[in-house]
């Protein structure tokens, strides 16, 4: 680093800077521009691809590349994308009144947690901060979304030891107990989609996290300083929200999500300075109010991402998002990813689609206006930060102005949630009124350089602008006038920087030039001349000028506090508008593509008709998708095995099951002929490492963390779906393992579960334990080809069909023949049934065999042809030698 003696006084002010936010990118305003130097520079350029240049400051070369202010956003989003953070320096001053150097401050510090741009920000998803903290054995996350003012807390406890009778926890329970919390509160970061975690500098030294962290989310990793010693965490909350206890929050007894929110705060006020977003409330809410869906069911079931490439396509959100406003757009996606436990909950939502679907009219009109609302949550955020423009509160404006009309459509709305969603939408007409007055239609993104603000809405600046439109009206018509008055025909008006205004006369004409006017400057050929009244006009018309942009610029910033000073009923309106578009959403697809309305009970059975996989049915393009019906419950039919060839659809049956129960369970209908069962806590997928292409890691080892995981928390309130576990490893020990896992889920857990396998053998747990159903999926035999059917039904399977399968797959008919004929060899020796080493053996002979046989060797078929009995053994042994010739010559 350079010492401050070695720089000019703006190089010291960067070098100030710089030691202030030393791990941060510096982006220094010099005029048009952000200038990064020296190492930022280095790192800057390559990130942005930028030229990187040099400056001699000193005895030295300063590294140093740039941007134009313009396109800040541009490049901002860039950094952020890649995970670095970036600081702001402005010129905190007015560059013409400053004296001496301009002051320069660093406004807020960009990170990919903290943004408010919407050219950065993706409008269907939350930008979640999310902060982690610990206090003795809980974990506390913080979510906060200052694009929405979304702010979150909950705590994560290691879960205790059953108490039993006799034996006290051992250490390794305790252990154990632990990483689970971890996982738990890493699934919970995944599932809030953090763009960037914060984590306590405690916490940043525990390996099992860390990198439990960075292998479960790509969110940059933030470190936080720690508290000042003197606050303690629950102060400090009070302090933010101006309030004497948590308790109205719902974590006044929860020390970790308070750390976490503390230390969330203190990151926000050092990385937003004085544009601090206004967060209205905190919501706690508990992890166990919602269904459980982990991280790995989350990629199984394809819920908002593909397996193929992590996009939306093919998901079941792609599937389902119908919704018109971002807001709606990331209810949706929360609904989706949080089902509900409680069925007046569920019932509310499922009463309020059952109406829109009912009402397509009122539905339609209703999706029209939510068209033309933008994104409330996000502009008002920005006016609160003082960070909106004028297009940002025309938008706003235009944004209100639906809301009437909506309201009016939602007049004879009579389902619940829908009566509460129009008495929490107010559309601030007054507010409404005043920016529809103030603000031009399309507004330019600068707000100091004038254009924001309507005719009629100030007298000074109409009277300022009526003024200089005066005054410029006076001098287009000067110069005709002193045409006339003159006689000088070729006489101009012009205007330059130095002069302003001027009259211009050629030397030609130098004598009619009367005595009131004032020469200013000579030419080669000719010379110019100003008159007062000229120079009075020209105040007037350049004065005003600036007046009426500052004036603009004054009014504008006005109507930005009256936004934010409406920010409680702006927000609650945008919740309310989204849960809206939300319903209205769901009621769509419920239409599209025919689903009913599932029942929910307190039973504990899973009964469907007819029941479809939501995105493959819509995927098939030639062949009609095959409806199936679903049986669980506790009892008689809790564990269900299902056989069948691969490509039969297996996976996608029990895929069909476990989204229906979310689907109905998030409160939208679900495509069945009926649905109706007890609520669900949890559902587990567990998909055989094979199948399991999308994380790259398929080990058997991962394979069995996750069974490991599911039978620790499954309850007989959950739905787990095995797809071929134990293919990882050798034939028998995942047979065994799969036979033990089911055992175990039916006597120890009781949960529903739908078990899907190619080992025979697990069909005669049937046989042995009560609860385990055998099913298989149908499939036709036609000569050698196989027909799927896709039909459900119930019994085992003996068969694989595998070879069918092969051959419907183009593999050459020589190996399928082949196949055939040692499948056969096994059958008849029994081997199936004990495939050891030995057995195996028998096979071998017969391979080398055939290969012989398929081979015409001219020596081989004299060999065959010759007839032993009438040679003699000289004969013999001669033809001997000629045939050993033969074949070392054809070698
Ligand atoms: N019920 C069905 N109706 C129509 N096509 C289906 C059905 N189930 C599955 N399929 C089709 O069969 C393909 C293979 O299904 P999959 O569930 O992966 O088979 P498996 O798991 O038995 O190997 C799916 O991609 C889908 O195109
Ligand atoms: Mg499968």
């Amino acid at each position: 680093m350079l010492s401050d003696s070695q720089l000019t006084p703006m190089y010291r002010q960067w070098a100030q800077a710089k030691r202030d936010y030393p791990d941060v990118l510096l982006l220094f305003r010099m005029g048009d521009f952000y200038e990064m130097f020296g190492e930022d520079a280095q790192t800057g350029a390559r990130a942005l691809e930028l030229t990187l240049t040099a400056r001699r400051v000193g005895d030295i070369k300063l590294p140093m590349c740039g941007v134009p202010y313009h396109a800040i956003d541009k490049y901002l989003r860039t950094l952020v994308e890649k995970g670095f953070r970036a600081a702001i320096c402005e010129q905190v001053e007015d560059a013409k009144q400053a004296k001496g150097l301009v002051r320069r401050a660093v406004t807020r510090v960009v990170t990919p947690g903290t943004l408010l741009e919407d050219e950065i920000l993706d409008g269907s998803g939350h930008n979640f901060l999310v902060s982690v903290a610990r206090e003795r054995e809980a974990f506390g996350i913080a979510a906060v979304d200052i694009s929405t003012g979304d702010f979150m807390v909950t705590q994560i406890e290691a879960p205790r030891t059953a108490p039993g009778p006799e034996a006290p926890p051992l250490p390794e329970m305790a252990g154990r107990h632990r990483d689970a919390a971890v996982a738990a509160t890493v699934d919970e970061i995944v599932r809030l989609g953090a763009a960037e975690v914060l984590i306590s500098s405690e916490l940043a030294s525990d390996d099992t996290l860390r990198s439990t962290l960075e292998q479960a989310t790509r969110a940059t990793v933030t470190v936080a300083a720690d508290a000042p010693a003197f606050a303690s965490n629950r102060d400090q909350v009070c302090e933010q929200f101006g309030v004497a206890s948590l308790a109205g929050f719902g974590c006044e007894d929860k020390p970790a999500a308070t750390a976490a929110a503390a230390q969330a705060l203190r990151y926000l006020r050092n990385t937003q300075l004085e544009a601090m977003p206004r967060l209205s409330s905190i919501t706690t809410y508990s992890t166990s109010d919602f269904m459980v869906i982990d991280g790995s069911t989350r990629r199984n079931l394809e819920l908002v991402a593909s397996l193929r490439d992590g996009g939306k396509q093919g998901t079941l959100l792609g599937l389902l998002d119908r919704t018109r406003t971002p807001m709606g757009a990331r209810a949706l996606r929360q609904a989706l990813l949080q089902p509900l436990l409680d069925i007046d909950g569920i019932t509310a939502r499922l009463d309020a689609v059952g109406e829109l679907v009912a009402d397509r009219v009122v539905a339609e009109q209703l999706a029209e206006r939510l068209h033309d609302i933008y994104d409330i949550e996000r502009l008002c955020a920005r006016a609160t930060a003082g960070r909106a423009n004028a297009k940002d509160l025309r938008a706003l404006c235009v944004s209100l102005q639906q809301l009437p009309a909506i309201l009016a459509e939602m007049q004879n709305c009579d389902a619940g949630l829908l009566r509460s969603v129009r008495e929490r939408i107010d559309p601030l007409a007054a507010l409404a009124e005043r920016l529809d007055c103030a603000i031009v239609d399309s507004p330019p993104v600068l707000i100091t350089e004038g254009g924001i603000i309507r005719e009629g809405y100030s007298d000074e600046l109409d009277g300022i602008r009526h003024g200089a439109a005066g005054g410029r009206e006076w001098i287009a018509s000067f110069q005709d006038v002193e045409r006339g008055r003159t006689g000088i025909r070729s006489l101009k008006v012009g205007y330059n920087k130095v002069f302003g205004y001027y009259i211009e006369v050629s030397k030609a004409n130098i004598d009619l030039v009367p005595d009131y006017y004032e020469r200013k400057q000579t030419l080669v050929n000719g010379e110019r001349f100003i008159t007062p009244e000229l120079k009075e006009k020209e105040a007037l018309v350049l004065g005003a000028d600036e007046r009426s942009q500052q004036l603009e610029h004054d009014l504008f910033v006005e109507l930005r506090d009256a936004v934010a000073a409406e920010a409680e009923r702006l927000m609650s309106t945008a919740r309310a508008v989204a849960e809206l578009d939300m319903l209205v959403s769901l009621a769509a697809t419920a239409v599209e593509y025919g689903y009913t309305r599932p029942e929910l009970d307190t039973s504990d059975r899973l009964v469907i008709r007819d029941g479809r996989h939501p995105v493959v049915e819509q995927a098939l393009t030639d062949e009609l998708f095959v409806p199936n019906d679903t049986d669980l419950d506790c009892r008689d039919s809790q564990l269900q095995i299902v056989t069948g060839p691969n490509m039969a659809g297996k996976s996608t049956y029990l895929r069909q099951v476990a989204l229906l129960a979310l689907l109905a369970q998030m409160g939208s209908w679900v495509p069945a002929r009926s649905y109706s069962a007890g609520i669900i806590d949890r559902i587990f997928t567990r998909v055989g490492a094979s199948d399991d292409l999308a994380t790259g890691q398929s080990t058997f080892m991962v394979e069995m963390t996750e069974t490991a995981n599911i039978l620790s928390n499954a309850t007989d309130r959950s739905l787990i779906i095995l797809d071929e576990i134990g293919r990882g490893t050798s034939t028998w020990d995942g047979m065994s393992i799969a036979w033990a896992v089911a055992e175990y889920i039916v006597e120890q857990i009781g949960a529903k579960t739908l078990f899907a396998t190619h080992y025979h053998h697990l069909n005669e747990l049937e046989r042995l334990l009560g609860g385990v159903r055998n099913l298989r999926v149908t499939v036709k035999e036609q000569g050698d080809d196989i027909i799927f059917l896709r039909k459900i039904v119930e019994g085992g399977t003996d068969r694989s069909y595998g070879i069918q399968v092969a051959r419907l797959a183009g593999l050459p008919v020589e190996v399928i023949e082949r196949a055939r004929e040692v499948l056969r060899t096994l059958e008849s020796e029994d081997i199936v049934a004990t495939p050891t080493r030995a057995a195996a053996s028998k096979v071998a002979p017969t391979i080398q065999l055939k290969l012989f046989e398929g081979v015409r060797d001219p020596v081989v078929e004299k060999l065959k042809s010759m007839e032993l009995d009438t040679l003699s053994p000289l004969e013999a042994l001669m033809r001997l030698k000629q045939l050993q010739d033969e074949a070392k010559s054809g070698d």
